[in-house]
């Protein structure tokens, strides 16, 4: 117990908004559940974050109970951690609230994310998808958060919750603890097998472009043995090999092997060889989270009764930030 109230506090979050992608595992989810064995660690299905953009209501209860049991299978114990969903936590949506008065509008101006995803969903610029990096800041600072495992395309906002967080703390004293990213050497930055110059997304309109977390090993297979790569024919990690560095990064993060490895154990061959290689490495470690999430999927009540233990907690331990917050800026008690 006393061991416990010293180790560091981890938080981090995923989009339920569709399946969970390879670049979600490589980048975040595996880090996730490492740091489950140092560091007080607690997650959350980001559920609110994901009506930024247009979601259909069945569809969108069924994402979230497939990404929760999806997470699980990839390794959160919840006896160790705590795994929740944000918006049965009410204290997201109200200190998301008090920050946005606290971040300026050319902050948010300025964040890449909201660039993209207005240029995509341009009939739709709704100002929850400007404030978004609010109610991730919120996310964070809600439980002291000493790391925050992401991938490279979080860092932003990360820097933006930084920056709110300081800026909150030089008015107030020290309300809150300031997070550092947490991003892996190899795996930060998964791209579509299909343009390699865009990340790996959910959202890929080419569905041979995205591995999914939950894919059958055939199909694994079949969208590596299609990945782009170039007339080179070498394995090699080099400048404007773009398609061939994509899957060195993948079979690296998978195999633990460093890119010379990787080149060793492919001189002489073809492309053939290597994405057949890498698809096999890659059905391996995904194959022990799909057999995992077919038995927890059948469980609902189960799955249930993980969540609000952990809405729980995490609710408590959200109040007595929020309590704070609302005490320094003025509010009655
Ligand atoms: P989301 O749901 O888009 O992605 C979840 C995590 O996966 C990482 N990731 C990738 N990593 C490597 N390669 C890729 N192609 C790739 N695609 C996604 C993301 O960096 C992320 O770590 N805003 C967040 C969710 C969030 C959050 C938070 C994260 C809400 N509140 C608080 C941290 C802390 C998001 O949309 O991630």
């Amino acid at each position: 117990m006393e061991n416990t109230e010293k180790k560091q506090v981890v938080f981090s979050a995923i989009q339920p908004s569709g399946t969970i992608t390879l670049g979600n595992y490589l980048g975040a989810v595996r880090n996730w559940v490492t740091m489950q064995e140092e560091y007080n660690c607690i997650y959350a299905l980001a559920d609110l974050h994901t009506i930024t953009v247009r979601q259909n209501p069945a569809q969108m209860r069924r994402n979230i109970l497939d990404a929760y049991a999806s997470i699980m299978a990839c390794g959160i114990d919840v006896e160790k951690s705590i795994f929740f969903i944000q918006s049965h936590v009410h204290t997201h949506a109200e200190i998301a609230w008090i920050l946005n008065c606290y971040t300026q509008f050319g902050e948010l101006g300025r964040m890449t994310q909201f660039k993209d995803k207005s240029a995509k969903h341009a009939d739709n610029i709704n100002a929850g998808l400007f404030t978004y990096p609010v109610l991730m800041a919120g996310d964070i600072l809600l439980y002291q958060a000493d790391k925050v495992p992401v991938g490279a395309d979080q860092k932003q906002h990360i820097e933006l919750t930084c920056d709110v967080a300081r800026r909150f703390n030089g008015l107030y004293g020290d309300v809150f603890k300031i997070p550092e990213g947490f991003i892996p050497q190899n795996g930060a930055r998964v791209m579509s097998l299909q343009n390699p110059l865009n990340k790996m997304s959910k959202s890929d309109e080419n569905v041979n472009g995205c591995v999914h977390l939950l894919d059958p090993p055939e199909v694994i297979m079949r969208k590596f043995k299609r990945a782009v790569t170039d007339s080179d024919a070498c394995v090699r990690y080099a400048e404007g090999k773009d398609g061939v560095n994509n899957l060195m990064t993948i079979y690296g993060a998978v195999t633990g092997k460093s890119f010379e490895q990787i080149e060793a154990e492919f001189a002489g061959k073809g492309y053939g060889d290597f994405k057949a290689a890498v698809g096999e490495a890659v059905v391996e470690e995904l194959r022990p989270i799909r057999e995992r999430y077919e038995q927890l999927i059948k469980d609902k009540a189960y799955l249930e009764e993980c969540y609000r233990k952990a809405d729980e907690t995490a609710l408590k331990i959200s109040s007595r930030t929020l309590g704070k917050v609302m005490k320094k800026v003025g509010f009655i008690r």
